[in-house]
């Protein structure tokens, strides 16, 4: 029997690095998912196949043999096979597992790959070995799994991967859904421009030891842009929710996160007629978002292209993690 578990990525709207210290954030899941098939070995390895990050090889415990990619293929695959590990220490059972990851997410551009990865690989792990584990514990290994990638996450990527929708979330507390009342198409900018989100959370935190007085205040500042962001968005209030997105964005650049190309991203966005248009993610790369009404999508689009951005559209993707079995 193969299991099979799909799970979304994401698209931070509103309060990205302030929600490491606390800070409320907007998150809404996106219809790009990854995918991660298991099946049962005959021994107990945990072979990990994932052709997108040119990575493939086993772990026998701590032991590794790369396939594809090298000794570099450790580091990639590693906090997939902690996310498998973890399933087969909730399970007590030793058993050996053939896992094969694919994702349409890009990488490393703040739109929650890794998250969306270790959620489809705890989820299919666990329905392959019958534990029907809860998603709230499939979250928290997604969480552990995230550690490995990103050192110090707040959460919100392996929340939203799970639980899909429009969430408010503020780090250790629950998570509230965002129920919003109008359908909107989000024009990603990619300036595939890969970075680490690791480094720009340590950034932040070196900057707000540095200077607590004047970042402390743009962190807090962020965190009420959340807040008024996530009603206006239940209001259907997207003119408003543009406006939010954007001073969201030049605080983000006040903190160092932003650069010129996204700068320059989000201005011919905006200038194209778009409603806001901000960073989204760690920054320093990655991704814009841009909202635009109907009429102006297209022309937002072109902006962003020959600014030398690849636009592409997203929508929000209600469902979180699910699983199916073949065979
Ligand atoms: C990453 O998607 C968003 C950050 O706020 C880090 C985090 O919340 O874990 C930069």
């Amino acid at each position: 029997m193969r299991v099979t578990a799909s799970a979304p990525g994401k698209a931070i709207l509103c309060g990205e690095h302030a929600c490491v210290f606390g800070e409320p954030a907007v998150a809404m899941a996106i219809n790009l998912r990854a995918k991660a098939s298991a099946k049962l070995r005959k021994d107990e390895l945990v072979h990990i196949v994932a052709k997108d990050i040119g990575a493939s090889g086993y772990f026998e415990g701590k032991e590794f043999k790369s396939e594809v990619g090298g000794m570099e293929a450790r580091l990639k695959l590693e906090p997939i096979q902690f996310a498998v590990e973890e399933v087969l220490r909730s399970a007590r059972k030793v058993a050996g597992i053939n896992l094969e990851v694919q994702s349409d997410i890009p990488i490393a551009v703040g739109l929650g790959s890794s998250a969306a990865v270790a959620v489809a690989s705890a989820t299919a792990a666990s329905e392959l070995l019958g534990l029907k584990m809860k998603k709230e514990d499939i979250c928290s290994i997604a969480f552990r799994s995230e550690r490995i990638v990103h050192i110090n996450p707040s959460g919100i990527d392996n929340i939203i991967s799970t639980y899909g929708g429009a969430i408010l979330f503020r780090k250790g507390t629950e998570f509230l859904r965002l129920r919003i009342p109008v359908e909107f198409p989000l024009i990603v900018g990619d300036t595939r421009i890969s970075r680490s989100t690791g480094e720009m959370v340590s950034f932040v935190k070196e900057s707000k030891e540095k200077y607590p007085d004047v970042v402390e205040p743009i962190l807090r500042s962020i965190g009420q842009l959340s807040e008024r962001a996530a009603k206006a968005l239940e209001k259907g209030n997207l003119e408003e929710f543009g406006e939010f997105m954007n001073i969201n964005h030049e605080l983000l650049s006040a903190i160092g996160v932003s650069n010129e190309f996204l700068d320059r991203l989000t201005h011919v966005a905006r200038k194209a007629g778009a409603l806001g248009a901000k960073l989204t993610g760690a920054g320093g790369g990655g991704c814009i978002i841009a909202l635009a009404l109907p009429d102006k999508v297209n022309s937002v689009m072109k902006a962003i292209e020959r600014e030398g951005g690849s636009p592409f559209i997203v929508r929000k993707d209600d469902e979180g993690v699910r699983c199916w079995s073949e065979g």
